[in-house]
């Protein structure tokens, strides 16, 4: 039978090596700033030139018309950011940027690959450690040649999470990340950490080395090929906001909810705070070793809101 996707898989692989090649030898040269969206969220030429190559090397594979892209750079410039049931490429040139602008050595290139909006492959190289992680569905993940797996450990009180801070530093959504970040720190487990790239994160998750990693902000660039990697180590992915929120359906109730007064509505209407489902396009993401982990975490999790990815 035909191995679906096994030619793009293999591309795939070998683009993010040689995208990582790029970055590293940007890396020892100096290194022009500039800012998007706010002043620490930065942006290289490596960025875009590495976007291009990556973007330019696929179609020149596979042919313009058949499949889409969706890339951070190219997003930033005004480029669609949808899904569609067509062949996708989800694209961070460099997951990671304020590392590799300060030499920090976590930088990952991270491609994904969807089709009738279901992930099939990802790849994440973490280029300066030079670590190949990738996973196809229903085929297991992978850091380089060994199988990897998620770690079995059940209790949120001898677990490692992983968190991040995002680039918009508006006081109160800071507020809220670092009282999520205090309330977990206290229940207590046994860390927190961060790498500064959400799509090592993931790998983290991926291979037990860390329980779980959540962060409000992310963008499905960010995390695409990385929740291939950590739902084919037997992973969970979820939406940190729940259902049982969402089917309340009411928008005063859902802004309180974002904006304090959440005991005592939570109290008040019986609200149970719970994972949704995973959705790419949602930033909002929990991933986790197994779902009583995830659970745990997403019931200290205060939820604020940020723009859905494919918003018009
Ligand atoms: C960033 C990193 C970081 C995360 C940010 C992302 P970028 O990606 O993944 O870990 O906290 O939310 O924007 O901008 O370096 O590609």
């Amino acid at each position: 039978a035909e191995d679906l996707w096994k030619k793009e898989y293999d591309f795939a692989v070998a683009v993010a090596r040689k995208a990582g090649a790029v970055i590293r030898e940007a890396g020892e040269k100096e290194i022009k700033v500039c800012t998007k969206s706010s002043t620490v969220d930065l942006v290289t030429k490596t960025d875009e030139r590495v976007e291009k190559i990556i973007i330019g090397s696929l179609k020149e594979e596979f042919g313009e018309g058949t499949h889409c892209f969706i890339g951070e750079e190219s997003v930033a410039k005004g480029e669609p950011c949808i899904l569609t049931d067509k062949p996708t490429w989800i694209i961070d040139p460099v997951d990671g940027t304020t590392n590799f602008v300060h030499g920090f050595p976590f930088v990952a290139v991270s491609i994904a690959f969807a089709v009738n909006k279901e992930l099939e492959f990802g790849v994440v190289y973490s280029c300066l450690e030079d670590k190949m992680y990738k996973a196809r569905r229903g085929k297991g993940a992978f850091c380089d040649d060994d199988r990897i797996t998620v770690s079995d450990v059940e209790e949120i009180k001898k677990s490692i999470i992983i968190s991040e801070h995002g680039t918009d530093r508006s006081p109160e959504k800071v507020k809220k990340i670092f009282s999520t970040m205090q309330k977990i720190l206290c229940i207590p487990v046994h860390g927190l950490r961060g790498s500064g790239t959400a799509a090592t994160n993931m790998c983290l998750v991926a291979c037990g080395a860390v329980e779980a990693f959540f962060e409000i902000g992310i963008h499905c660039w960010d995390i695409a090929a990385g929740a291939v990697i950590v739902k084919e180590a037997g992973g969970i992915l979820l939406d940190v906001d729940g259902m049982s929120i969402r089917s309340v359906n009411c928008v005063a109730i859902n802004q309180a909810l974002c904006f304090g007064e959440t005991p005592l509505l939570k109290n008040r209407l019986c609200l149970t705070i719970q994972g949704g489902p995973f959705d790419l396009m949602s930033r909002r993401m929990v991933s986790a070793n197994n779902k009583k982990i995830a659970d745990r975490i997403i019931k200290e999790i205060e939820i604020f809101p940020a723009e859905r990815d494919d918003a018009p």
